[in-house]
């Protein structure tokens, strides 16, 4: 089985996030590819769909919402999944993803579950208009990322596409038998 992973990323926090769900996805036997938005794609060869993005200003980034437009209709062909980077902390300074846009993204995509995720921020890095409205909502330097939850996450999904009976007995390699 085969899943594309599509992390459209600014500053490379949201494209480790991808990364990580590909390692996830790889240790339960699936193939997988993780490939920016901007790329040329053939869909067809793939058994499901994981696209995310980071958020900036409430919204998935341009090149994230282009490629849910123009792959509408081969992301809905097989299971898809979308998942949004952003929330930098308990204080959460930044703005949510709009209802409307989630909708739209859900609607094109048909994917079936959209998840939040936090994010990572390092001020240094960030180009002086990023970095100028970063400190005007007040958000600071951190990595909030969930691990655990990311790979959780990942692991749902390896299960939803992997059959029991070709997945992994506890770690070790063999094949269920039941
Ligand atoms: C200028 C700017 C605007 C941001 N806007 C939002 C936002 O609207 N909502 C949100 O949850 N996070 C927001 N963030 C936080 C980013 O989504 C977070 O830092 C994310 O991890 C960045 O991912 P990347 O490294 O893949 O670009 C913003 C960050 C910056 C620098």
């Amino acid at each position: 089985m085969r899943v594309l992973v599509i992390p459209a990323s600014k500053y490379g926090g949201t494209a480790e996030i991808g990364r990580a769900m590909a390692k996830t996805l790889r240790e339960h036997r699936l193939d997988v590819d993780v490939s920016q938005p901007e790329h040329m794609f053939d869909l067809a060869p793939y058994d499901g769909h994981i696209v995310g993005s980071a958020l900036y200003l409430g919204n998935w980034l341009p090149q994230a919402r282009s490629f849910v437009e123009e792959y509408a209709e081969g992301l809905r062909r097989k299971p898809t999944w979308l998942f949004s980077s952003g929330p930098l902390g308990p204080a959460r300074p930044e703005e949510p993803m709009s209802d409307e846009v989630l909708a739209q993204l859900m609607d094109q995509s048909g994917a079936t579950e959209h998840r939040l995720f936090s994010g990572k921020l390092t001020l240094d890095r960030l180009s002086r208009t990023d970095r100028f409205v970063a400190r005007w909502v007040g958000a600071a330097d951190g990595d909030y990322r969930e691990w655990d939850d990311i790979e959780a996450w990942a692991e749902g999904i390896a299960k939803s596409l992997v059959p029991p009976s070709e997945r992994l007995i506890d770690g070790i390699g063999g094949r269920a038998t039941r």
